[in-house]
């Protein structure tokens, strides 16, 4: 029995992962840490809540003596560190909270690590930090860091201040750089649900510049099977790139997305760019697949329609969503911004 830290449990990639390894699985005691902001949400976690191997504490990775209390009480041995202000956008709105959370307590989760020598410390990271690519090549673990938004160089720098522990400490640290997410729980701020929720809502649907912005999609269970062998097997001082080589220009899925829902391509409405909009993302994921044995187990028809079917069947997650705080957002981002 492991005691494992996840941090940031509440949240998309965090709730799915820990659905995932406590499914049928005994062998961790998990705590998770999450500091429910508008993105964490306890009803993703109701299947594995009563779970006797599973923890929840409220608290914010960057409260020093709660996170030493954890530490100490529970024993812990390795940290997944999901927690993070993640979504571009609202970095661009307001970037305080993003260093907040994704540098400064990234740093007071890595010095508990050191002072109580935990086994493993996984860094979440993404493959914003490598920055934009033009029509041709993928990003690889050797492609220099060059973030653009204010979310992706908070990353960037939590990347580094983790290795920097690795390399001066000898922390046990790896860092995992996947590329864009989808499936269920993912907040609506995101493409893939904010373009399926405003179909079925009959509302425009936002593309930023000419739509021809390339990501690299990946389901989420395909990024947190490699987590799981990340954290088990991955060498100390690594890092690994996770995607499913699947490069997909941003108005192919959203035709896809109103085709699939039975919708007019009317909705689609071409609004001002995102400042610093990276062109395109694509991940070679050739290390993890040759050293750890990881490989994408879903493809993109199947698990894009999977994820459709999720938000059509779970009307009252997303309807709670959209009709609190969402709305403020939404108005100033989308609406104030394009009048
Ligand atoms: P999310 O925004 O859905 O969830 C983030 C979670 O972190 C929420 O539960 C939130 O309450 C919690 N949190 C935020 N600040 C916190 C703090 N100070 N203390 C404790 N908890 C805090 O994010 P996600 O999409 O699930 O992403 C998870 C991780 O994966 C992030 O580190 C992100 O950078 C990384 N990542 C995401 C993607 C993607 O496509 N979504 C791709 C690659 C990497
Ligand atoms: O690549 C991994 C990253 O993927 C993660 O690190 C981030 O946490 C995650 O948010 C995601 O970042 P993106 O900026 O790529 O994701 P987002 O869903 O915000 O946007 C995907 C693309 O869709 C991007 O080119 C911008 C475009 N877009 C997005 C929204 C929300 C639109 O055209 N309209 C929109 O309304």
């Amino acid at each position: 029995m492991t005691n494992l830290l996840v941090t940031g449990g509440a949240g998309f990639i965090g709730s799915n992962f820990l659905n995932y390894i406590l499914e049928d699985g005994e062998d961790y005691n998990i705590v998770n840490l999450d500091k429910l902001t508008y993105a964490g949400n306890l009803e993703n976690l109701t299947q594995i809540e009563s779970k006797k191997n599973y923890h929840f504490i409220k608290g914010d990775i960057g409260n020093y003596e709660l996170v030493n209390h954890i530490f100490e009480e529970f024993k812990i041995q390795k940290v997944i560190n999901f927690a993070a202000e993640t979504h571009v956008d609202r970095s661009i709105l307001g970037s305080e909270v993003f260093f907040r959370t994704n540098v400064i307590g990234t740093n007071v989760l890595l010095e508990a690590a050191k002072r109580f020598s935990v086994e493993k410390f996984l860094q979440v990271s993404t493959d914003e930090v490598y920055g934009s690519l033009g029509n041709a090549g993928l990003f690889t673990e050797d492609t220099p860091i060059s973030p653009n938004s204010p979310y992706s160089s908070s990353k960037a720098s939590a990347d580094l201040m983790a290795m920097s522990f690795y390399r001066t400490y000898g922390l046990p640290v790896v860092i995992t750089r996947c590329s864009n997410n989808y499936g269920a729980y993912q907040f609506p701020e995101k493409l893939i649900p904010l373009m399926i929720i405003n179909a079925l809502n009959d509302k425009k649907l936002p593309v930023y510049g000419d739509g021809m912005n390339v990501r690299d999609w990946i389901y989420v269970i395909d990024h947190n099977k490699a987590v799981k062998l990340a954290l088990e097997k991955g060498e100390a001082g690594q890092v690994y790139n996770v995607g499913a080589s699947n490069e997909m220009p941003n108005i192919e899925i959203i035709k896809l997305i109103l085709k699939r829902l039975g919708k007019s391509e009317n909705l689609i409405e071409y609004v001002k760019d995102r400042p610093g909009h990276d062109r395109r993302y694509a991940i070679d994921s050739t290390k993890i697949q040759n050293e750890l044995g990881w490989k994408p187990a879903f493809n993109f028809e199947e698990a894009i329609e999977k994820t459709i079917d999720w938000y059509l069947g779970n009307q009252v997650w997303w309807q709670r969503i959209i009709s609190g705080e969402y709305q403020k957002y939404y108005q100033l981002q989308y609406e104030k911004r394009n009048s």
